[in-house]
């Protein structure tokens, strides 16, 4: 898509990405912390990395996609990273941005030296078939403590 612009989450970021995590999913977790949470991961404190996707509009950057890699090591595979949380905004779907975030997730797992990249998703399997994840059957097992 062009006129986009994928780079790394601010905090003062946090107040137009919120809404795009309360369209990821309805069960946010301690909704009143979400911004807080947000404003944390801009920090960069840990194996972790989250982009925003902006657009222009009218002379302004405005945010219209979020994602992040989040990555380990594993003694099996070495580094792994994961996809986490990959939004677009309702209006601007269909358009390549979450392309053009994985890009740059890719690239970055790239850059870590990632053996692999692993994500879940219910919903939007095609979008990652689109960009070479395959399927693999495993049973995602939860223990929640909200
Ligand atoms: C899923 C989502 C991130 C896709 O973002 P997007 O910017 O519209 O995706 P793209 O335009 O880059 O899509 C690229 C390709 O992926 C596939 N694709 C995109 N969204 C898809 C969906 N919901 N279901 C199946 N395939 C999809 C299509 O092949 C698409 O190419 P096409 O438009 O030429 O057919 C966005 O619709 C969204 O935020 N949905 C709600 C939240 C969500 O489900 N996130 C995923 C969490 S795992």
């Amino acid at each position: 898509m062009s006129g986009i612009n994928v780079r790394y989450l601010k905090k003062s970021d946090s107040a137009q990405v919120a809404p795009l995590i309360f369209r990821l999913t309805k069960n946010v977790v301690e909704p009143e912390k979400l911004q807080e949470r947000i404003e944390a991961l801009a920090t960069n404190l840990g194996s972790y990395q989250f982009f925003v996707a902006e657009k222009k509009i009218k002379d302004e950057w405005r945010v219209i996609g979020f994602g992040g890699l989040v990555w380990y090591q594993i003694p099996s595979k070495g580094l792994t990273a994961w996809y986490e949380e990959i939004v677009v905004d309702e209006a601007f779907e269909r358009q390549g941005v979450a392309t053009e975030i994985m890009k740059v997730l890719d690239a970055l797992a790239k850059v870590l030296g990632a053996k692999q990249i692993k994500l879940t998703t219910d919903l939007a399997q095609g979008l990652y078939e689109s960009n070479d994840f395959k399927v693999k059957e495993e049973v995602l097992m939860i223990k929640k403590y909200y």
